[in-house]
């Protein structure tokens, strides 16, 4: 009798030390982890289209071919989509994803009959691949959140993702910007639910790209009480802080941004009219009035000129926007006193300076190149260790991975390792963050 008491009192003990590690386990995920919410790039999430019978096709093919496939309420996938790629039907393409200025409303606003939303918000689903049939060649964020489910995050309760419509930017204080202001309300609202749904916890916001700059906004947007219940850490890799002379280039002649076969003129009418892409432009904070990004044989453009620039290339109707909405708005960057750790690619080739000396912007020009992740030019990358250097209640980290480009910054093994290694560092009890700008590490 006394053996089997003891038996059971043994086996009792051991069932409420494994219920115990078991509520752990389950409540472990989402109250041992700070939630993480990932913010892509430019291009890095997938977008939906429908057209109405206001859509005014350029063509027949556009008209009777193109989308092939369409679900039963019209909606499409405009962005990602490899038929692009074909000339005809990369012209549809570019015309659907215009966006039109209107002077009177002073804001943005899709082509006519053309509608367009961002599927699964919330979610990191539309942004681990641009196009979900062509995994292999178009994983976006899928090794990232591969890496951070290896340390235990899990989609929906401790990992959300955050995809937008890249085409809108934001614009200085007192114009409007329907599409990105709503972008930055739902990303606040994704913000405090997940913290909500984790005890309270503070949330770790991973940004690429331009997302870094939505990121930052969004949080001098904020009263510095909501910022330090809210938000444990910024980790923004490979930020454009000042803009790329790429996006220059961009403007001037168009840009396949690597998709082989299209011709870049076919794409420069829809790439101009995307108000993030004037965002980007070189900003003169960083890049001087005095060194030259364009040059020709009459005259040469620094990113003070770049009204003028707009002019002679045949855009002058980005002038007035970007002069009213987007000087303004780069000029202030702000310290937001939250802790901001940039991870970025070094050491790669990147357009400085482009050459078109007799003027024809049409032609792909010479390039000259310098320092950065082979698309953002490092006074960029580094441009929040110039701003906030000295800055006494701003923490300010900066990492330079060698050798590793702006995409491949979320692939690349060594670059992976490293934000992986932050965010455990982050949710290890014994994290302190530096209270001044840190001096830079080199990987
Ligand atoms: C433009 O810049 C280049 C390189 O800095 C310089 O050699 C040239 O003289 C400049 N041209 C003009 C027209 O100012
Ligand atoms: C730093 O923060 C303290 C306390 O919040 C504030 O009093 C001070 O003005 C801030 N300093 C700067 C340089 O912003």
């Amino acid at each position: 009798m006394k053996g089997l008491s003891l038996k059971i009192g043994a086996f009792n003990y051991s069932n409420i030390v494994l219920l115990v590690m078991m509520v752990c386990i389950r409540c472990g995920r989402s109250s041992i982890v700070h939630p993480v919410i990932l913010i892509p790039g430019a291009g890095g999430n997938q977008l939906e289209a429908r057209l109405s019978k206001h859509y005014k096709p350029t063509s027949l093919i556009c008209n009777r071919w193109y989308p092939l496939n369409k679900d039963q309420d019209g909606w499409y996938r405009i962005w990602f989509e490899p038929s692009v790629i074909l000339a005809p039907f990369t012209d549809c393409f570019a015309q659907r994803m215009m966006l039109h200025f209107d002077p009177l409303l002073d804001d943005y606003c899709n082509a006519p009959g053309v509608q367009t939303r961002v599927p699964h918000f919330g979610s990191t689903q539309s942004m681990l691949y641009l196009d979900p049939y062509l995994k292999h060649i178009s994983a976006y964020m899928a090794p990232l959140v591969d890496s951070l489910q290896q340390i235990g995050y899990v989609e929906g309760e401790t990992l959300f993702g955050a995809p937008y419509d890249f085409r809108y930017g934001l614009a200085a204080q007192g114009h409007p910007s329907k599409v990105g202001s709503k972008y930055l309300q739902d990303l606040k609202t994704l913000i405090e639910d997940a913290s909500a749904s984790n005890g309270g916890k503070q949330v770790i916001l991973v940004s690429h790209s331009l997302g870094g700059l939505f990121t930052l906004q969004l949080l001098n947007r904020n009263p510095p009480s909501w910022r330090q219940k809210f938000i444990k850490h910024f980790l923004a890799l490979s930020a454009p802080w000042g803009g790329a002379v790429d996006e220059v280039l961009t403007f001037a002649s168009g840009n396949t941004l690597g998709v082989p076969l299209v011709d870049p003129l076919r794409v420069r009418a829809e790439q101009r009219s995307s108000e993030s892409n004037l965002w980007l432009l070189p900003n003169p904070m960083f890049f001087g009035g005095t060194k030259p990004l364009v040059i020709t044989e009459n005259r040469n453009y620094t990113a003070s000129d770049i009204p003028d620039f707009l002019k002679d290339i045949g855009f002058p109707e980005g002038v007035l926007p970007y002069e009213t909405r987007i000087v303004p708005l780069v000029r202030n960057v702000e310290a937001p006193e939250v802790d901001v750790t940039c991870v970025m690619g070094a050491g790669v080739r990147t357009p400085e300076s482009l050459i078109y000396w007799d003027g024809d912007f049409d032609k792909q020009p010479e390039m000259v190149y310098g320092d950065g992740d082979g698309t953002v030019n490092m006074v960029s990358l580094m441009g929040l260790q110039s701003l906030w250097g000295s800055e006494k209640n701003q923490s300010l980290k900066v990492i330079k991975v060698g050798g590793v480009s702006h995409m491949e910054i979320l692939k690349d093994e060594a670059a992976l390792d490293v934000v992986i290694g932050e965010i455990n560092k982050l949710n290890s009890f014994s994290y302190r963050p530096p209270d001044h700008a840190e001096k830079v590490s080199e990987i």
